[in-house]
């Protein structure tokens, strides 16, 4: 009783004291206040702790029907107070607290249109969206042409962003730190969203949206030191005035959000990405399982097996037998087959449904049944996105009626060709393509995992079926690319970039680094490293990439990725610095079992881990994999040891992490 006397007086003191068109965070740190120009023009400005971190910054849209940035005037505002907390299907954690305070702003222009601003204030971040509700008492046209969105952040301070330029083929470009103010006005240098900030005063921002269902993706670039909105345009048409997005109105804009916290453990533990998204709409979500998966793959991508029939087809109903045996024998969930399917010769026409002769679907999904490892299937479209959505249904049923209910898809083409002709896939109508798969795949109890996709935007709280997503240079880029591989570093980038907007299916995992038909290229890391992203880098879908082979040149070290599971109860970043290392722990789901991995870029670098977040009393066991005292990603890759101890949670841990190197620790309770 006294707890909700309580709630009660706060929450009216947080009315009094706050003037109608600002809203406080919770703890009263972050305040938001819509403010206007003298033509009526609308922004806001963000303070935390009293200081003006965002100064005055513009809202609004230029829309093709009439302009919708200045000549406002404010109707009416509304508040709110929201404290839940929700529990995820899968996720990094298990319970998300979502505690915020919301300020709704009534806007109508002179010619009587009408749009709504709301706002909610988290105790680590912000966020807003546009509810265009057109024009008061009739309706010419419930539709809106966008030609710009004038969303901006108007940050006080020096601020370095890393990131990668908008037009990153698929996003899979290497993440690069510049100080904003040095971005040119000129497109080129426009950036995808999400971008992560290191403000001059040592603190953190991610500048991102959520929820982004019918809308293009946003893009941002500076002008007149202020980080502006680009939105992915239309393509495939006549399009003189650069059309963004046609909407129809009342019509909600995804959320635009800001993350700002003063450490990096603050910023990676933010979920104000999934709060702002749709609670769950699959009803019966039992079916959407988190799995470890290998497949036929990396042979592939190194070369020594090929996509498309012939002496060396990849997969063969034989291979693929291979393949789910060794999968049960380790514990591994799943197998995944790419080049099953008809149409590999030429990417013209892929055919979902017929498989080349040397593939048994029949025999194969009653293996699957016998061994208990599912087949995950594979479509890869070649960017023909209408044509395979067309038929989506057909699809789908054929794979949930061999058991298949995990399926990678797969839009290789820079420039895709949707229902509405060439268009970016993260343009408005490629976006509605994405969402049309999840929710036909949801129907036939088919999870996906998405490869080219639009940048996530924490759409999997609503469809907890899209599990994972590309958007990034995954190991892939180690076998073939040819500047050598991925740097050291960007795998140290990435969890506080790419990985902060949901799951990533970068494909961890590989045991043998050199590859001799294209000895130009090699995985610039150590064995260890390679552990240590089964941790660092979250997925719900987590492939451990290699052969089976491979594995077995160090079945001991192969032991991790038997154990370490891909759904968690808790998850926390340890240490880290963006580019240089990070160091995370996580409780497994449903025990008390933690897992704990480092990686750290060219650099050797020794971290200490206290073992404070234990939650339970008992003395744990922890297996150390750890990078051999002489071990460097160039000459000694393969150089670990593997340690046993017990621990306590009032220990603490050293780990020296070796050039390109890292480390994994399973603790288990001593029961
Ligand atoms: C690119 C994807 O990233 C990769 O995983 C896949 O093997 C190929 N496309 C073929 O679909």
């Amino acid at each position: 009783m006294k707890k909700i006397l309580f709630i009660g007086l706060v929450s009216i003191l947080f009315l009094s004291c706050t003037s109608s068109t600002e809203v406080a965070s919770p703890d009263g740190s972050l305040v938001v206040r819509l403010g206007q120009t003298e033509d009526g023009g609308i922004g806001y400005s963000v303070s935390r702790d009293n200081h003006e971190m965002i100064a005055f910054s513009p809202l609004g849209f230029l829309a093709e029907e009439q302009p919708l940035g200045n000549g406002f005037s404010i109707k009416g505002t509304k508040k709110n107070k929201h404290n839940s907390v929700w529990e995820t299907i899968w996720g990094e954690e298990r319970f998300i607290e979502d505690r915020h305070n919301a300020l709704v702003v009534e806007l109508e222009n002179e010619n009587g249109f009408r749009m709504d601003i709301e706002f909610r204030v988290f105790d680590d971040g912000f966020a807003f969206r546009y509810l265009v509700k057109g024009q008061r008492d009739q309706v010419p046209s419930t539709k809106l042409t966008i030609l710009d969105e004038l969303t901006s952040y108007n940050f006080t301070q020096g601020a370095e962003a890393w990131s990668i330029p908008w037009r990153t083929e698929y996003y899979e470009g290497l993440w690069e730190k510049r100080g904003l103010s040095a971005q040119g006005p000129s497109t080129k240098d426009t950036l995808c969203s999400p971008i992560t900030i290191e403000f001059a005063d040592g603190t953190y921002g991610f500048v991102h949206e959520a929820a982004l269902t019918d809308y293009p993706a946003q893009n941002l670039y500076v002008r007149e030191g202020a980080l502006r909105t680009y939105l992915t345009p239309w393509l495939g048409e006549p399009n003189k005035n650069e059309v963004k997005a046609y909407v129809e109105m009342p019509f909600e804009s995804p959320w635009r959000f800001v993350v700002l916290t003063k450490t990096l453990p603050e910023l990676v533990a933010s979920r104000i990405m999934l709060n702002l998204n749709e609670p769950c709409k699959i009803e019966d979500t039992s079916w959407i399982r988190p799995t470890k998966f290998m497949g036929i793959w990396w042979g592939m991508h190194i070369k020594t097996m090929t996509w498309e029939q012939g002496p060396n087809h990849g997969a063969t109903t034989a291979n693929m037998e291979r393949y789910m045996r060794f999968a049960k024998e380790h514990g591994i969930g799943a197998v995944l087959a790419e080049g099953w399917n008809l149409g590999w010769e030429d990417w013209k026409h892929f055919d979902f449904t017929t498989p080349y002769d040397d593939w048994d679907m029949d025999y194969l999904s009653r293996l699957a049944d016998s061994l208990g490892v599912q087949i995950v299937g594979h479509n890869e479209t070649g960017g023909n996105a209408a044509d395979y959505e067309k038929e989506l249904d057909t699809i789908y049923r054929y794979h949930a009626q061999h058991g298949i209910h995990v399926i990678k898809t797969g839009y290789v083409a820079p420039i895709i060709r949707t229902v509405d002709g060439l268009q970016w896939n993260k343009g408005q109508s490629g976006v509605r393509h994405y969402r049309k798969v999840i929710e036909t795949a949801a129907k036939y109890h088919i999870a996906i995992d998405n490869h080219e996709p639009v940048m996530p935007t924490g759409l999997q709280r609503t469809y907890p079926n899209l599990m994972s997503q590309e958007g990034v240079r995954g190991q892939e880029w180690n076998a073939w690319s040819t500047d050598g591989g991925n740097p050291c570093e960007h795998v140290t980038v990435l969890p506080y970039t790419r990985i902060l907007a949901g799951p990533v299916d970068y494909t961890p995992g590989v045991f043998r680094f050199e590859n001799p038909i294209i000895p130009t290229t090699r995985v610039h890391s150590t064995l260890m490293n390679q552990l240590g992203l089964f941790v660092c880098f979250y997925s719900p879908l987590q492939m451990a990439c290699d052969l089976p082979e491979h594995y077995m040149e160090h079945p001991d070290a192969f032991r991790f990725i038997e154990h370490v599971p891909c759904d968690w109860e808790r998850s926390l970043l340890i240490d880290g610095k963006i580019g240089d290392f990070c160091v995370f722990a996580r409780q497994e789901r449903g025990t008390d079992n933690w897992y704990i991995g480092g990686i750290t870029d060219e650099e050797a670098r020794e971290v200490s881990v206290p073992l404070g977040f234990l939650n339970n009393p008992s003395p744990y066991t922890v297996t150390l994999y750890r990078d051999a005292e002489d071990a460097d990603w160039e000459s000694r890759p393969y150089a670990y040891n593997i340690e046993e101890r017990d621990v306590t949670a009032s220990d603490t841990l050293r780990v020296r992490m070796a050039p390109g190197g890292g480390f994994a620790m399973e603790l288990k309770v001593n029961q």
